[in-house]
């Protein structure tokens, strides 16, 4: 990405000096809050509270007008009621401030849209940033700077936090506060009215202390460009995102509390696959994943152990390593080899490891100890269960030599440790000591589970640029047409004609004016033919009566002309009828569906699954954002739960992998080149065998309205 290393932003997370407008003596204003957690928190920097009443706050003297500072401001935080902020942006601008974060509510969120756009004029015309508004502030500990309005002290540490809900910004530093979490920054993003998570993370990537970033994200505004940045930024760091509208009723609720509209949730979540972000449902599932990325080595292969006391959590945790694609390593001889000092008898040297519930800790550290040296086992879960047998205080000294062992030896390890008030215990000092262990064996498996699928993303990525040849010259052409008739769709010889404009075949097909001229094509064509009315006026065809298939002969054609025309006349007595089309009669084969759309939030994407008029039901399909390379493409397909279908099942031969992947790319290309379509859909496009191609049966085009379009 261009200019990928500079933080112009810098200064918003470091500034040399910072004012507080709105600054208050009253305990329990805000204004009060932020300022003492900037003092509290140990910021170093000059600290300028300004109220209009003047005198001291917390030793500080007043300044009642920011005018009356005698430096250029880094950072304004803005705590006055809403009317005053406008004002207060336009003596930031007097001032050369460079970032305002304005805390302030009141703004587009409640409709408010006016002020906020005026706010934004203002700050571009002075070359000022706006973090906000509607925010509780930010933290960053390149500055020990808390200029939030949080109720709980920030340790500082490895996780940077971005956040669209401001409430639950706070609950999160409280929540880090409880589970020692360190952060190296939290910002609440708010309306994000100019500086939004590209920006934010453009400083946080590159940054040193940040390891792993995690986004909360309610609603998407430019998709487009974060698609981009996250790509930049995961090639360099996890990024795990929660977003909420999972639900439709979620979606809603998030619409109108953000005023910004959430995406479509398989759309977010695809596109989100494609960057390379990992999802977590739950904010539990989210600092668990933090913790591990914080903290441990990445794997560097694919072997993992299990090594357990209790066979059901063995089981358990092999459940949910499946979930995660975890590869159990199976190799008997070298388990043998490598635990056979630490398991009994009676236990089991097969994967899990079952060293069994008389272990003590000396048996665990030499089982745990096993895989750190083995050069076959890439990774280690190492689970716990309470016994009467195991010397419970030298449970934290065990985790820990282990825990150093494996990161010494660049080897991950998760652990699980289920039990009582002991365990408990030892929990909360390993925490404090950066170990991630964890009370639920599907948090330790998930853990590590996530870390494969960040490192096989970084494998497996591909950026080359790739770009169909499409005639666009052409396909505008066809698509002024439909504008020109005040039409928002194409008819289907203007699809069709738009398919071969983007080199994807069709069946041969002509458009029939009169009986005769249907009966000279279908000879023309071979039988057997298929016949379709050509209609503006009727979109769906097969509701209306008006397609007829498999006509062997021209007795079968001329029969079925009447009977289209008749067909439709009584759907639609109205309907203007432009002709029949006749077209080959295409063989069977697989069938698909592949499209394209304009995303309200995230720009051009592409979709493609199993097609076929179940395609709702069976609701088999992936998509992607644009762009994406063929290399991608073929990702789609492999992660269609119908692909077996494609490399051919009972014996039937493999399918035209490779005509599916061109034209996925062609469909994106149109999307993507030609801005007045809003909707392609082909369905089916029927797959033959290798180097058979396939044909594109029947394509639906929307396009903009034509009011919008011209
Ligand atoms: N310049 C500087 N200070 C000013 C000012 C100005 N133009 N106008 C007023 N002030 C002072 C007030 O005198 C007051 O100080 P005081 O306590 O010494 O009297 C202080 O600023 C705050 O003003 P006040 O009217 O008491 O407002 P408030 O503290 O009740 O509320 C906000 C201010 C910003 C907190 C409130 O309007 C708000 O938006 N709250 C929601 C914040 C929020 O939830 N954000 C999203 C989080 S997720």
């Amino acid at each position: 990405m261009k200019n990928s290393h500079e933080d112009p932003i810098k200064s918003l997370f470091e500034p040399k000096n910072i004012a507080i407008v709105g600054a208050s003596n009253v305990k329990g204003k805000i204004g009060y809050t932020i300022l003492n957690n900037i003092v509290s928190g140990g910021y170093r920097g000059n600290i300028y509270p300004v109220n209009p009443k003047g005198g001291t706050i917390m030793g500080y003297s007043v300044y009642q007008n920011i005018a009356d500072i005698n430096e250029t401001i880094d950072l304004v935080t803005v705590a006055v009621p809403a009317k005053f902020v406008l004002d207060t942006v336009e003596n930031c601008a007097k001032k050369k401030a460079k970032h305002i974060q304005i805390i302030t509510s009141g703004f587009s969120e409640i409709g408010n849209i006016e002020e906020e756009k005026k706010i934004v004029a203002i700050a571009k015309s002075n070359g000022m940033r706006i973090l906000g508004p509607n925010i509780f502030g930010l933290y960053s500990a390149a500055a020990s700077m808390n200029a939030t309005f949080s109720a709980s002290k920030i340790k500082s540490g490895h996780v940077a936090i971005l956040t669209q809900s401001g409430a639950l910004g706070v609950a999160m530093i409280g929540k880090t506060a409880v589970d020692n979490i360190g952060l190296s920054a939290i910002v609440s993003t708010g309306n994000k009215c100019d500086i939004d998570e590209n920006d934010l993370l453009r400083y946080l990537v590159p940054q040193k202390e940040t390891r792993v970033i995690l986004m909360y994200i309610e609603g998407v505004k430019n998709g487009s460009k974060l698609i981009d940045t996250l790509k930049w930024a995961t090639e360099k760091k996890p990024v795990i995102v929660i977003k909420s509208g999972r639900s439709k009723r979620g979606a809603m609720a998030a619409a109108s509390h953000t005023g910004s509209l959430a995406g479509s949730d398989e759309i977010f979540d695809a596109i989100m696959k494609q960057c390379g972000v990992i999802r977590a449902k739950c904010l539990n599932e989210a600092f668990n994943w933090c913790e591990f990325f914080a903290f441990c080595p990445t794997p560097k292969g694919r072997n993992t152990v299990i090594v357990t006391n209790g066979g059901g959590v063995g089981v358990l945790a092999t459940d949910t390593a499946e979930e995660f694609d975890i590869d159990l390593y199976d190799d008997q001889t070298v388990l043998k080899q490598a635990f056979e000092d630490s398991v009994p008898a009676f236990g089991s040297t097969k994967n899990p490891i079952d060293i069994t519930g008389g272990a003590n800790s000396d048996h665990y550290k030499m089982a745990l100890n096993a895989p750190v040296n083995c050069k076959h086992i890439d990774a280690t879960i190492a689970l716990y269960c309470e016994t009467s047998t195991f010397d419970s205080e030298n449970l934290v000294p065990m985790i820990k030599d282990t825990f150093e062992n494996h990161k010494k030896a660049g080897k991950p390890i998760s652990y699980a440790i289920v039990g009582g008030e002991d365990v408990e215990k030892a929990m909360i000092i390993l925490k404090k000591e950066n170990v991630p262990v964890y009370n639920e064996v599907n948090d330790a498996v998930s853990s590590l589970g996530v870390s494969f699928q960040y490192q096989r993303y970084l494998k497996e990525k591909s950026d080359l640029v790739e770009e169909a040849e499409i005639d666009i010259e052409r396909i505008n052409s066809i698509i002024d047409l439909a504008l020109k008739d005040q039409r928002p769709f194409l008819l289907s010889n203007e699809s069709a004609d738009i398919m071969s404009a983007a080199g994807i075949t069709m069946p041969k097909s002509k458009i029939a004016k009169n009986i005769n001229q249907a009966i000279q094509y279908a000879n023309e064509i071979g039988y057997p033919v298929v016949m379709k009315v050509v209609s503006r006026d009727i979109l769906h065809k097969s509701d209306a009566g008006g397609v007829a298939l498999d006509l062997i002969n021209q007795n079968e054609v001329l029969d079925a002309y009447e009977a289209i025309i008749q067909n439709s006349m009584d759907y639609n007595p109205q309907a203007t009828i432009d002709g029949i089309e006749v077209s080959e009669m295409v063989e069977k084969g697989v069938e698909l569906i592949v499209g394209a759309r304009m995303d309200r939030a995230f720009g051009p994407i592409v979709m493609c699954g199993m097609g076929g008029i179940y395609v709702e039901v069976i609701k088999d399909v992936v998509f992607r954002g644009l762009p994406i390379n063929s290399h991608e493409a073929m990702k789609m397909l492999k992660e269609i739960r119908s692909f077996p279908l494609l490399l051919g099942v009972r014996g039937e031969k493999k399918k035209d992998i490779d005509g599916v992947i061109d034209t996925i790319m062609r469909v994106g290309s149109i999307i993507k080149k030609c801005n007045k379509i809003t909707d392609i859909e082909i369905n089916p496009v029927v797959v033959y065998e290798q180097n058979k191609g396939l044909r594109a049966l029947d394509v639906r085009i929307l396009i903009k309205n034509p009011q919008e379009a011209t």
